[in-house]
């Protein structure tokens, strides 16, 4: 799939924007605070529903206006499609698709598919489980949609069952009602777990793949999902858990929240044997992140028949040379979008960004 065409009213420091894009390489080039992530988080919010930095609506709109837009225009294997997004401070965004207003973001996810790599992903490999969460929820919801509902499902469970902890007055009321919790939660960790479990496996050859191709090395990499249920992911699944849950409800109800669940989930990463997490230098933590971005590429056009749209912000400061050169080369098989503080005259279209304008293109 490939994004044709993108416009821009009073959004970040854009106030009026239309470009079209190429196919396969484009490149916005510019100084330090000129609009280059902007452009990319526009294109990102018509893909996604929302910003890869966690903002609100509100604050994406041009500073002292009363509203935003953004469209973009694309183009898949049978079809073509638009994506809207009208923004204002007065009421919730609206996002349409060929011009029709959707209700639920859950409509847009999956429609337009996309990778997003930045300096900022290393927290992927180095900081809390919660990243990897969001890594696998983000990919997997953009295979599956139904996965994408199966998330909220879970949350509202979770959270009725965490007030349930919190408010009453003593275990007695919690052990009475804790039961209709319980039965949904197992069932939606079940399917979640599950998907999971399945998405690891299947991106763990691709990360391989990316890591050797990006290190030009032999370096081994290992990926384990982990779950946060305590139980084992077979047949049994639901009754054990279940069972488990049972078990922890004092200790539950002490602590005021559900402490087993896959919001506990995680993913471990090993490199050569050893936990990238802690032991990996600060390169090969890089090329790791990047390679489980990669390998996002290659699932996704392994799920879905067609390569999802990549985009990396930033990312040519914190790479050698040769790892430049063989992420380009990679990236030749999607349409991208680079942002880049130096003319390095890359093989694709160049946009020179200044003060919220596109001032060439070449
Ligand atoms: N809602 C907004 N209205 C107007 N301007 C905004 C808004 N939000 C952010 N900006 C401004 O947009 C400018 C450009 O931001 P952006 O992150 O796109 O820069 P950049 O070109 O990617 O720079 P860098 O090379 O440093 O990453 C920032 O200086 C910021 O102050
Ligand atoms: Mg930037």
């Amino acid at each position: 799939m490939k994004i044709n065409r993108l416009k821009l009213r009073n959004f970040r420091n854009y106030e009026e924007l239309e470009v079209n894009f190429g196919d396969s390489l484009n490149v916005f080039v510019g100084k330090n605070a000129q609009g280059k992530t902007n452009l990319l988080e526009s294109i990102y919010y018509c893909c996604i529903g929302k910003s890869f930095k966690s903002v609100k609506d509100k604050d994406i709109i041009k500073w002292n206006h009363e509203d935003g837009y953004i469209k973009v225009e694309a183009e898949k294997k049978y079809r073509d499609l638009s994506v809207e997004v009208k923004f204002s401070k007065k009421s919730k965004k609206i996002v349409m698709i060929n011009s029709l207003p959707i209700k639920r973001i859950g409509e847009l996810i999956g429609e337009l598919n996309i990778v997003f790599f930045s300096p900022n992903e290393l927290k992927l490999v180095k900081e809390s489980p919660e990243e990897r969460r969001k890594f696998m929820d983000i990919d997997i919801s953009q295979i599956n949609k139904r996965y994408f509902y199966q998330l909220s499902r879970y949350e509202k469970i979770l959270g009725n069952r965490n007030k349930l902890l919190k408010n009453s007055e003593n275990i007695q009321v919690v052990k009475e009602t804790v039961d209709i919790w319980d039965r949904a939660l197992v069932q939606s960790a079940k399917k979640i777990a599950f998907e999971r479990d399945k998405f690891v496996k299947s991106i763990a050859p691709y990360t391989q793949k990316a890591q050797s191709y990006l290190s030009g090395g032999k370096e081994e990499i290992e990926l384990r999902y982990i779950s946060g249920c305590g139980v084992n992911l077979d047949e049994k699944f639901e009754e054990n858990f279940d069972k488990l849950l049972k078990k922890n409800l004092e200790k539950d109800f002490k602590l005021g929240y559900t402490s087993l669940g896959v919001h506990r989930d995680d993913i471990d990463i090993f490199l050569n044997g050893v936990e990238v997490k802690s032991f990996g230098s600060q390169g090969q933590q890089r090329t790791v992140a990047l390679s489980l971005k990669l390998a996002e590429l290659e699932n996704m056009y392994n799920e879905v028949g067609e390569y999802p749209i990549l985009m990396l912000d930033d990312v040519f400061s914190e790479l050698d040379s040769d790892r430049q050169e063989r992420l380009l080369k990679f990236s030749s098989r999607t349409q991208t979008f680079i942002s880049t503080t130096e003319n390095k005259n890359l093989n694709g279209i160049e946009y020179l960004i200044s003060n919220g304008k596109i001032l060439n293109i070449k």
